[in-house]
């Protein structure tokens, strides 16, 4: 059975539901289970009414959660830099740099290193701690970026890290002071080694599975053909679909009665909850997206 299990999925299909779900079950069996949410709207503490943070708790017998934070885990990755810089450089380049810096903290791209480091950081050091670690991701775009990530960025660190060697190596020939290790190789290497590590636990097939989580609706299988087939030219295999949202067999005038009592419980709480705004409110249609069914719901916007 796989150790870490990813849920990915098209947004609002159901991944925080399932990856709870499913964490429930593999507790209630009695494994040892994590479930860590990357999403930053943090929706795991919603679905289960407990408030989960940075740090791991346990939610119930044999299931512990954790948060993670994309923004505060971006802060200290940019700020790790910094220190690092400081023992390096000199006070002129450091200040270009930090501004530099700064900018990077906003960019897509630097959330996504950040949470990738975090990610790993639970991966290697909870491994053996517990049987399953399930993560719950923001939809697929973000999932894909993620799990593409340990390829990408050990290619890249490796070919950073040849560079400063051959540029540490001329300056030893230039002159004899040069024969610390160097810090910015040492950083390097050790973040390479860490990719390493991390890609030799993804890439051992038994231990990462992902799960897509689609519903029976254009939209989401449209998404997940086209992430499986990206994720295939990562040699990410895909292998279970977790179909949600499916209609009961049986269903009946009661299934839609209740539906419909708590859809209205609902309007009154937004209403209220939300008061002084104007609502535009678009009836669920019995047909799947397509022109038409755009150009019907086109008819409720009267502003
Ligand atoms: N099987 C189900 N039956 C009824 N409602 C469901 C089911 N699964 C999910 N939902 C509801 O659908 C909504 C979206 O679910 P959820 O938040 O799990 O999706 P998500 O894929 O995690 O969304 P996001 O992409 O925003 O993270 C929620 O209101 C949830 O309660
Ligand atoms: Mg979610």
């Amino acid at each position: 059975m796989a150790k870490i299990i990813f849920y990915g999925g098209k947004g609002g299909v159901g991944k925080t539901t399932c990856s709870t779900a499913n964490s429930i079950s593999y507790a209630e069996r009695g494994l040892r289970t994590l479930l860590v949410s990357t999403d930053p709207a943090h929706s795991i503490s919603d679905v289960l009414g407990v408030k989960i943070g940075k740090k791991i708790i346990n939610l119930r017998e044999n299931l512990d959660g954790l948060e993670i934070d994309p923004e505060y885990e971006a802060e200290l990755y940019v700020n790790k830099i910094r220190e690092n810089m400081k023992t390096i450089l000199s006070n002129v380049i450091i200040e270009e740099i930090n501004s530099q810096l700064d900018a990077a903290m906003v960019s897509p791209g630097t959330h996504e290193s950040a949470l990738f480091d975090k990610i790993s950081d639970i991966i290697i050091d909870k491994f053996e701690e517990y049987d399953i670690i399930i993560f719950d991701t923001a939809p697929t775009g973000h999932t894909l970026r993620i799990l593409t990530l340990p390829d990408l960025l050990e290619g890249w660190m490796g070919s950073l890290a040849k560079k400063r060697k051959s540029i540490v190596d001329m300056n030893k020939m230039v002159t004899r002071k040069y024969d610390k290790k160097d810090p910015v190789l040492e950083i390097l290497e050790k973040r390479q080694k860490r990719f390493s590590e991390i890609k030799k636990i993804f890439n051992d097939n038994d231990n990462v599975r992902i799960r897509f989580v689609l519903n029976a609706e254009k939209l989401p299988i449209e998404e997940t053909k086209k992430a499986i087939k990206m994720l295939n030219q990562f040699n990410i295999p895909v292998d279970t679909l977790v179909i949600n949202r499916i209609m009961p067999d049986d269903i009946g005038a009661d299934f839609w009665e209740k539906k419909k009592k708590q859809e209205e419980e609902y309007l009154l709480d937004i209403e209220k909850e939300f008061r002084g705004k104007e609502f535009i409110k678009i009836p669920m249609l019995d047909t799947d997206m397509s022109k038409d069914t755009v150009d019907r719901l086109s008819k409720f916007f009267n502003d």
